[in-house]
């Protein structure tokens, strides 16, 4: 293979990647000239090609199209489970279904997209669910699940349905037995599973919104997509998702996607474990243009990591009550407010102030961090607390000393450590970021993948670690 610097110094180079980028919404490849210089060229080399404007104009040209699917599906991550993020999953069959049921039981209608579905262990899980949970409710029902993806060998495997032992990492055993067939050394869904499942090409950037004019969807999928693309077309994804959903839908995405302000128009219900998003039936826009866009940590936390030995806090880097006075604004109206934890002790008081957040309440919030900083200032959590306060007013440089402050009382904070990387990589300090991300994956590596992850269960070393991956694998190489 010729050595990859020629081929991203060929000056056409740049323009495939925005070519890429535009066609994918993957605007993370811009920066990643090493993982798109590496597939252009193995296709220009099955093709026998050695100019890049060349390869280019056949992409865009008229008979360009099947090489464009070959070239995409290079460059696409398909990372996915069965029962991927089992707090979702939860919530499906606790909440979201019986609320689906309940209001579309005149229309019997149960409609579910899930977008970016990847070979299609997500559209599955949910299938199996239904059937086992639902089965006698949903008789008689229109039900349909329809998965898509942009890649269209993902669909395939996905039409295939058979999967390997590791797709069932977070799948209990009893489920693979009872609703998988050993084929060699695979896993086959059974035909039951999978009559109501069908899958579709489609592009969340260029496609048709529903992708098929007969899908009406309460609930749409998109997890572990939003990370590829910028801020601008998760804007607008969303807002399309927003517009086909049905009256009080609900949306679910990734754990590794908590920049609120991209929900306008929904409302943001945060459980102990994860958010859900549902379409709110009051004016989309809640917040103002020019406003900052505020970043809710997620609401995952548990219990606090035990706490290191203690060193007194510089009174420099020590956040002044003064410093985030408490404006207190009235909680926006939402058909599912927020519900408070039971208990407000320990990292409890952490989930309160996020919860307060999500209902706009950042006042309160404010107020309930401060007050735990000013009893406990040695305790890393009323940092971190304090830190989703900034956050989601947007003051920047404030949110950033105090994950700092936190990371100060303990180097082993992981959450810390992972909303500190998002916020440099969010302000370009690459190589920063590159370090909190590795950090996390080292300590995630000690805990074990399956281990959760102190203070944060359910959520697990593993998952986590998965987030850091694609997190790192947005940022260019050093
Ligand atoms: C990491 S996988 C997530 C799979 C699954 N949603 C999950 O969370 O387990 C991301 C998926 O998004 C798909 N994808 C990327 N860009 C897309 C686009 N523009 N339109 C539709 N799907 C896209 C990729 O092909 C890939 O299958």
């Amino acid at each position: 293979m010729a050595p990859i610097p020629m081929l991203s110094a060929d000056p056409a180079f740049d323009a495939l990647k925005r070519w890429v980028a535009d066609t994918t919404g993957m605007s993370f490849l811009l920066s990643r000239d090493d993982t798109v210089g590496h597939a252009v060229q193995q296709r220009m080399q099955i093709h026998g090609l050695t100019s890049v404007a060349h390869y280019l104009r056949w992409l865009d040209s008229a008979d360009g199209s099947e090489e464009a699917q070959d070239l995409i599906a290079e460059l696409t991550i398909g990372e996915t489970y069965f029962f991927r993020f089992r707090a979702q999953w939860t919530a499906f069959v606790e909440r979201i279904i019986p609320d689906i049921l309940d209001r579309n039981r005149t229309l019997r209608r149960l409609h579910l997209w899930c977008a970016g579905c990847s070979s299609g262990p997500e559209p599955y899980t949910a299938a199996i669910l239904l059937q086992e949970q639902f089965q006698h409710r949903l008789e008689g029902w229109d039900l349909r699940i329809l998965g898509t993806d942009i890649n269209r060998q993902f669909l395939h495997l996905a039409r295939q349905a058979r999967y390997s032992d590791w797709a069932f990492r977070a799948t209990p055993d009893e489920v693979r037995t009872r609703c998988f067939t050993r084929v060699g050394r695979s896993w086959e869904l059974r035909p039951a599973y999978r009559q109501v499942v069908s899958f579709q090409q489609h592009n969340l950037v260029r496609g048709a919104f529903p992708p098929d004019p007969a899908l009406m969807p309460d609930l749409i999928f998109c997890r572990n997509v939003f990370i590829y693309f910028d801020g601008a077309t998760n804007r607008r994804v969303i807002r399309q998702f927003r517009d086909i959903l049905a009256d009080d839908g609900w949306l679910l995405v990734g754990h590794a996607e908590s920049d609120l302000s991209l929900f306008d128009g929904f409302d943001c219900l945060a459980l102990a474990d994860t958010t859900l998003y549902r379409k709110s039936t009051h004016a989309p826009e809640r917040r103002r243009r020019d406003q900052p866009r505020p970043v809710l940590a997620r609401p995952v936390l548990a219990r606090p990591v035990p706490p290191p030995a203690r060193p007194v806090l510089p009174k420099a880097v020590s956040p002044a009550r003064s410093a985030a006075p408490a404006v207190a604004r009235p909680p926006v109206q939402t058909g599912a407010e927020p519900t408070p934890p039971e208990s407000v002790d320990g990292t409890d008081r952490y989930r309160l102030v996020l919860h307060q957040l999500a209902a706009e309440a950042d006042g309160d919030a404010a107020r309930l961090a401060l007050d735990w900083l000013a009893e406990d200032q040695m305790n890393p959590w009323p940092h971190l607390a304090l830190a989703a306060v900034h956050s989601h007013r947007g003051e920047d440089d404030k949110a950033e000393r105090s994950l700092r402050d936190a990371l100060y009382l303990d180097r082993t904070f992981l959450l810390a450590h992972y909303e500190l990387g998002c916020r440099l990589a969010r302000r370009g300090a690459g190589d920063e970021a590159r370090r909190s991300f590795r950090t996390v994956q080292s300590l995630c590596l000690r805990l074990g993948p399956a281990v959760p992850v102190p203070g944060a269960a359910p959520l697990t070393a593993g998952d986590l670690d998965s987030a850091a991956a694609l997190q790192l694998n947005r940022l260019s190489p050093p």
